[in-house]
């Protein structure tokens, strides 16, 4: 190790009061020394610890004008116009301009289950299917109507990287041509403890996490997927998340919809059933398209309705986004907000024990990808029957847990 670094990474730890995190290094081997202090010097500390100082003081009351979104329903479109969109969304696809992102680098901390997310097995008797495996599959129904192969990129994450990859290989890419698969890194930050300390993982190793799913743009950036679109002659690309078993990626009446109404973002909502549930909404802030947190939400801006009798603020975010090419381009230079988020993250104790809590205990913090909505003038919103097109896994004892996943999808593909 030079002397020289471990000199350097000392003198920052002591200056941020970390020095805990060098509690075991004398009993580490020569590439563990070295692994961690090469992380302790790559950590941005300064950004850490300025985002929890001022996520504990920065609970401002909202100063932007809330406005409603207007949102369609899918289901109020006339068969006619839906051939009429569709007609649109195929040219778009057929003619090879279509990618999909699949946002896979997330920790699923609830759901606790050892493993990327996406390579939970479903159990949908008499076969199990990975997440990845059902998306996949969905893919793959699109590629045989529109006899094109779509472009699949995946988001991972350091920690589930690797573990994503051989997922992949030993699945033999799920008979998905193997060379329209990409896959790209997100970024990461540390966690920290409420105590405003960073934490061990390994005694060699400071815990990281994903920053968010609002990290895709930049990542796309960053690793060079946007040159690969680019150069594949890509317009068009549908972002989702890899936790929703009905996700449609491939959505042609959603895809002529934001086309023909010249938006370059979309996306689809569901209805939030009940007024004060703890969901954030679609509106407008300041006239920008923007997501409303639940703390934000009266009783009474929640029950307010149009003429029609249409509620304006009961649109839920699904993880279910189009954007255009050129829109990625835009939010890709642009800083989204972190957002702190309370999760579970197992550490190492002062006595070098593992500890696995139960409940969360860490704060982490987060890009949200709706955040870069705020960019644009104006965005589609296309509300969806949550019974045909949202069945998220979260963990498995709450309302969106592996059973309650089964059955919808079920509902729709029958078995
Ligand atoms: P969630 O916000 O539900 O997080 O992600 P999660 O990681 O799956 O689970 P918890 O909150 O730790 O329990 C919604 C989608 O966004 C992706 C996830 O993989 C999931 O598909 N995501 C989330 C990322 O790709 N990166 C992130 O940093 C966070």
């Amino acid at each position: 190790m030079n002397k020289t670094d471990l000199e350097n990474a000392k003198k920052i730890l002591k200056k941020y009061n970390q020095e805990h995190l060098l509690n075991f290094y004398d009993k580490l081997s020569v590439n563990q020394k070295e692994i961690l202090i090469n992380q302790i010097l790559s950590i941005d500390f300064d950004e850490i610890f300025s985002l929890y100082d001022n996520s504990m003081t920065d609970n401002f009351p909202l100063t932007q004008k809330v406005s409603p979104l207007p949102y369609i329903d899918k289901c109020s479109i006339s068969k006619q116009d839906v051939l009429f969109y569709d007609s649109i969304a195929e040219k778009v696809i057929k003619n090879n301009q279509f990618a999909v992102v699949t946002m896979a680098g997330g920790q699923g901390s609830r759901l606790g289950y050892k493993g990327p997310k996406g390579t939970y097995m479903l159990n949908l008797k008499p076969v199990k299917k990975s997440l990845f495996q059902i998306m996949c599959e969905d893919l793959k129904r699109a590629n045989e109507k529109y006899d094109v192969t779509i472009p699949w990129f995946v988001m991972t994450s350091d920690e589930n990287d690797v573990a994503t990859k051989s997922f992949f290989e030993i699945n033999n890419f799920f008979d998905y041509p193997k060379d329209y698969i990409f896959f790209f890194k997100q970024g990461k930050l540390p966690i920290i403890s409420v105590k405003r300390n960073l934490l061990l993982q390994e005694p060699y190793l400071i815990r990281e996490a994903a920053n968010g799913n609002g990290n895709v743009f930049a990542s796309m950036k960053n690793d060079g997927v946007l040159d690969v679109m680019m150069r594949l002659g890509i317009k068009w690309i549908s972002f989702g998340g890899i936790d929703n078993v009905l996700l449609q990626n491939v959505d042609t009446l959603f895809l002529g919809l934001t086309i023909f109404s010249k938006n370059q973002i979309a996306s689809k909502s569901i209805f939030k059933e009940t007024p004060m549930e703890k969901t954030a909404v679609y509106c407008r802030k300041d006239g920008k398209p923007a997501i409303l947190d639940y703390t934000d939400i009266s009783l009474e801006l929640s029950e307010s309705k149009d003429d029609n009798g249409n509620y304006l603020y009961r649109d839920a975010n699904m993880l279910s986004h189009l954007m255009s090419i050129d829109a990625v381009n835009k939010v890709a230079d642009i800083s989204l907000p972190y957002h702190r988020a309370f999760k579970k993250n197992a550490f190492v104790n002062d006595e070098g024990v593992k500890q696995v809590p139960d409940s969360p205990n860490v704060f982490k913090f987060e890009n949200f990808i709706f955040d870069a909505f705020y960019f644009f003038d104006d965005m589609l919103l296309l509300r969806v029957d949550a019974d045909r097109e949202f069945a998220p896994i979260k963990d498995f004892t709450g309302k969106f847990n592996p059973d309650s996943a089964i059955e919808k999808y079920l509902g729709v593909f029958g078995g």
